[in-house]
């Protein structure tokens, strides 16, 4: 570890002496776990990540919203790239689904789970997965995961007769590390063997004010944030992931983030699609074993409408990029097509499919080319008096990269478009906003094992003992669902509900296994 002194001169050479600034101030404990943090600051490249920082915060600043140099450059994504379940036809969906099942069954399959955000929309002090959406069975998206990954290795256990593994990696930050991990321990890693949960920790960067310094949060203290959900590769390397996948013999991962409670772990038809990668021959001479196997993929759905606030999976310049709602501008993001659907619809998701040989190229050749994305937030900080000040404009720059960002370094780049209400329904903000809270994550999930039942066969109904057809709405998330849970021990996407035909069920309900088990009785 370096000495006081190195760091005093590193800091001052790199214009950041006040970072040292109420040092004499602190007790010698504060002094010990002050410097420890410091040492572990990329000193080196401090100079340049502060004027980077400023530079790139006042080049945003000025400019206006849309990128008016990306437009002429833009083209949605080919339809070669593309697949879609709704236009897809069985055959062709339940080909992709054998071959996303056979990888799995013989362990080639990982997940990996993108955790080390802050959650600040949400407004909660720990980690996004240890939140209850409120669901009958109060179970975290922690927990729906982790038996989500259960259910899919047992069904690929029992089509293929081979016994597997589904490894979960967690990318976490100094903020969700501890946390996670306790939750885990705590909860008997949710039947999953510990072993094959690997968590592991991204970096953090020093948040910057406008003119380039580090902003201290407390005398003793950096305000660092982490490097934004693209940290991951860098995170791959320090921690040996992919030496740790190679190890177990995984060369597909699904990579996807922690608010969706409608994710689809490990999605056998994703899977599938991405590996045989044949969608423009889907329907003669389909092959999965096609050396022309997709590198990398996105699940996509049809946005909502125009302005909707997802990025937007396209090509610029002729490579695949995802831009984000901000720089389309609205004329652009409103244009349809002649079929009526929108020319920029492919909303990205954060689900997506990487070989392992692809994140290998990105780690050792790509990675120092992801160029940061700038963040204007209100940072705490205090004051060259020592006040503490909590800002109510932004101050601070967070620098971040984005998980997407190597879409460009792609050899064969492949889009499947899911169906939202199947797929889709992130957390993000606290109840009381529009859209994406607690209360539309539960609604769509319970809205989802209502229609599994029903077309298992099954009459539900409601509190009061009446059966109500669910009523139509523009917006499923939004109605008022009848509290029918599912549990992913008992069904991944609706199989296996044979159980349920012919039952009328009184809701509130849970479809755990005891109920099935009576069920069946
Ligand atoms: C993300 C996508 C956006 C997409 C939307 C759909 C990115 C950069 N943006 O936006 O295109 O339309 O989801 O819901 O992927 N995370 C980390 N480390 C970090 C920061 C974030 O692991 O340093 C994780 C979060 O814990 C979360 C995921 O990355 O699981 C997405 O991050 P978030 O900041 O919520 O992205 P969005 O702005 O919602």
């Amino acid at each position: 570890m370096p000495s006081l002194q190195q760091i005093r001169t590193a800091l001052e050479g790199s214009g950041q002496a006040h970072v040292l600034r109420f040092w004499p101030e602190l007790g010698s404990e504060q002094q010990e776990v002050f410097l420890r943090e410091l040492a572990q600051l990329d000193l080196p490249r401090l100079e340049e990540h502060c004027r980077a920082a400023a530079q790139a915060a006042a080049a945003a600043q000025a400019a206006c919203a849309p990128d008016r140099d990306l437009e002429p450059n833009l083209e949605p994504v080919p339809p070669e790239s593309m697949g879609s379940v709704r236009r897809s036809d069985p055959d062709c969906l339940s080909g992709w689904e054998r071959e996303g099942f056979l990888q799995i069954s013989r362990s080639r399959v990982a997940v990996l789970l993108l955790a080390g955000g802050q959650g600040t929309r949400l407004g909660v002090s720990y980690p996004k997965g240890m939140f209850d959406v409120g669901l009958p069975s109060g179970k975290t998206l922690y927990q729906i995961q982790a038996e989500r990954i259960l259910k899919i290795q047992e069904l690929a256990e029992r089509r293929l007769g081979s016994k597997c593994t589904v490894p979960w990696y967690i990318m976490t930050s100094e903020f969700t590390l501890e946390p996670t991990k306790t939750f885990f321990q705590d909860n008997a890693h949710f039947g999953l063997q510990p072993s094959n949960i690997l968590m592991f920790e991204q970096r953090m960067i020093p948040a910057v004010t406008f003119d380039g310094k580090v902003i201290l949060e407390g005398k003793g203290k950096v305000a660092m944030a982490p490097d934004g959900n693209g940290g991951l590769y860098q995170a791959l390397e320090d921690n040996g992931v992919l030496e740790d996948m190679e190890r177990r013999g995984v060369e597909f991962v699904h990579v996807y983030c922690v608010d969706n409670i409608l994710v689809k772990m490990a999605d056998p038809l994703f899977v599938g699609f991405c590996v045989a990668n044949q969608p423009h021959r889907r329907l003669c001479g389909w092959s999965p074993r096609h050396p022309n196997l997709g590198d990398c993929g996105a699940k996509v759905v049809a946005k909502a409408h125009p302005a909707e606030p997802v990025g937007v999976v396209c090509r610029v310049g002729g490579v695949p990029q995802v831009v984000e709602y901000s720089e389309i501008r609205p004329e652009t993001a409103r244009l349809r097509g002649s079929d009526g659907e929108l020319v920029y619809s492919a909303g990205n998701i954060c689900n997506h499919f990487f070989t392992r040989s692809f994140l290998q190229d990105v780690v050792e050749t790509f990675k120092d080319q992801l160029k940061p994305h700038v963040a204007l937030k209100k940072v705490p900080f205090v004051d060259s008096c020592g006040n503490q000040v909590k800002p109510t404009e932004p101050n601070g720059i967070k620098m971040e990269k984005f998980v997407f960002d190597v879409f460009p370094f792609s050899r064969n780049f492949v889009v499947l478009e899911v169906q939202r209400e199947d797929e889709f329904s992130p957390l993000k903000n606290a109840d009381g906003a529009p859209a994406d809270t607690p209360t539309t994550a539960r609604n769509a999930l319970l809205a989802q094992h209502c229609r599994w039942a029903a077309a298992a066969g099954a009459a539900l109904l409601d509190e009061q003992g009446i059966g109500t057809p669910m009523p139509p709405s523009s917006s499923p998330e939004n109605r008022p669902a009848l509290k029918c849970e599912i549990s992913p021990l008992v069904s991944y996407f609706g199989e296996g509900l044979e159980l349920l035909k012919g039952k009328t069920i009184r809701t509130p309900f849970i479809l755990d296994g005891a109920a099935a088990a009576e069920l069946q009785a």
